[in-house]
């Protein structure tokens, strides 16, 4: 990882989230000078898993148990400053020094109270599942132009004016949907003015700093969250999350020029999870449904939440390498599968005379598909230990091989356990 080709690396979830991107990250932290999250927010869960502590970071950059790395929150996160302290005090807690490497754009939006009541009173975040955060309704703020963001905390007496326009707005939606709850501006105020000092503390113009280091020659990874079908543009719409998760979204939330970017890396497991409502192809039936969920511990790292489990959909993540022009794959939980006695890869979705090998926008023509898939032998032996591509049995070799075949981007590292230890490097790794 990282060459003088390559320095500025964009890590994607190139499915519907959780793909292990935070155990990638945390990898190649170890090689890098920074790390940037550039979207979403306490919707994510990332987890990093160092053998004798595990850490489960939702908005601090997970570059950050590495102690020499500068880790950024982006413009375009919408930062929850409480659940950020939560996150530093734990890792304090835990002996990571976080003083002075944490640093969170001046311009980013708030993720306030009253987005999570607006969030959690709503029917509609219901039916797409949401995870509460508070994600959709601070996004809605920031393009509707009545966000707070960090910087309004500098100036106390506009302070009051922007969050005035939030809390209204919120009130007269958790009207609508018949909730006897609401918002006041008063305390709204008063709670951001007592946490002001500890978040103007990390404020920094994030873009710049980014832009600065780049220019200087160190090398940035760039952390995505979510997956790159949860994307509002590029997503199952209307089952996705409020932003751009695809690289694209990685400049403009980090702030720094998309011609800065030097290669993007899709993480993908090797078969396919979702958590909230939503299509998913390949979903498994029962048995194999709790089976899957039992062997990969598909629960979600925040909420809890059960995860939908199913074959890899080579449709999905061919998708996901054009629309975020990957340069690389890393392909995780391949342990997960070492029992199963066969394996399957979705290769397209049969429709009346033929077959779609591109995913559609359309959610109502793909209830109309039905996956086709392609069998492999299973290898039925561990893959914890292997730690280069040798080692591999040889029927995960073929199930890789055809992956990297039908994906058409090649495969640079393959993840076979939770802990930092368990990954594969293949050759052209520093290329991603
Ligand atoms: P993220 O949101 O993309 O960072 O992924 P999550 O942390 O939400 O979910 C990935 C889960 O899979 C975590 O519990 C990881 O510890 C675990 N994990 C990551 N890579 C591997 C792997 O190669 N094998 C196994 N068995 N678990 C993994
Ligand atoms: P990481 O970064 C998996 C899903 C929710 C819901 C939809 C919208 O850990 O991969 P939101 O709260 O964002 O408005 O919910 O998006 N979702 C995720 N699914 N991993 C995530 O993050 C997710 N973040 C949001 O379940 O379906
Ligand atoms: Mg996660």
């Amino acid at each position: 990882m990282f060459d003088s080709e390559t320095r500025t690396l964009v890590v994607v979830g190139a499915q519907w989230g959780d793909e292990g991107k935070g155990k990638l990250v945390d990898v190649l932290a170890e090689r890098a000078d920074w790390v940037v999250r550039y979207q979403g927010g306490a919707n994510a869960g990332h987890t990093v898993d160092l053998g004798t502590t595990c850490f489960i970071l939702q908005q601090i950059p997970s570059g950050i148990l590495h102690s020499g790395v500068r880790c950024a929150i982006g413009n375009g996160v919408v930062l929850d400053p409480e659940t950020l302290f939560t996150e530093i005090d734990r890792l304090v807690k835990s002996g990571i020094d976080v003083e002075g490497r944490l640093y969170v754009s001046d311009r980013a939006h708030l993720v306030l109270p009253y987005h999570k009541l607006v969030d959690a009173e709503s029917s509609a975040s219901r039916a797409i599942g949401t995870t509460g955060r508070g994600i959709g309704p601070a996004y809605e703020d920031k393009v509707a132009r009545r966000g707070v963001r960090v910087l309004d905390l500098r100036h106390p007496r506009h302070l009051h004016e922007v969050v005035s326009r939030g809390v209204d707005h919120a009130n007269a939606l958790l009207a609508h949907f018949g909730s006897a709850r609401r918002a006041a501006v008063d305390d709204t105020v008063a709670a951001l003015e007592a946490i002001a000092p500890r978040l103007l503390a990390l404020a920094d113009d994030v873009g710049l700093s980014v832009h600065q280091a780049i220019e200087s020659g160190a090398t940035v990874l760039m952390e995505g969250a979510q997956g790159s079908l949860l994307d509002v543009d590029h997503g199952t719409y209307p089952f996705v999350t409020s932003s751009n998760t695809t690289s694209g979204g990685a400049a403009t939330g980090a702030g720094i020029a998309p011609t800065a970017i030097d290669a993007v890396l899709g993480v993908v497991k090797a078969y396919t999870t979702r958590v909230g409502n939503g299509p998913l192809p390949t979903e498994f039936a029962e048995p194999l449904a709790t089976r899957m969920r039992d062997l990969g511990h598909e629960y979600g790292a925040v909420t809890g939440r059960p995860r939908r489990c199913g074959w890899f959909d080579a449709v999905v993540v061919r998708y996901a390498a054009r629309v975020n022009g990957l340069s690389g794959l890393a392909v995780t939980k391949l342990d997960v599968l070492d029992t199963l006695d066969r394996v399957a890869i979705c290769t397209g979705y049969q429709v009346a005379g033929g077959v779609h090998t591109e995913f559609p926008g359309d959610l109502v023509a793909l209830e109309d598909t039905a996956p086709q898939y392609e069998w492999f032998e299973g290898w039925q032996r561990s893959t914890a230990d292997a730690r280069r591509v040798d080692d591999l049995p040889p029927a995960a070799r073929r199930y890789l091989d055809r992956i990297e075949e039908l994906i058409e981007a090649p495969i640079r590292f393959v993840s076979v356990g939770t802990r930092r230890d368990q990954i594969i490097e293949l050759a052209g790794a520093a290329r991603v």
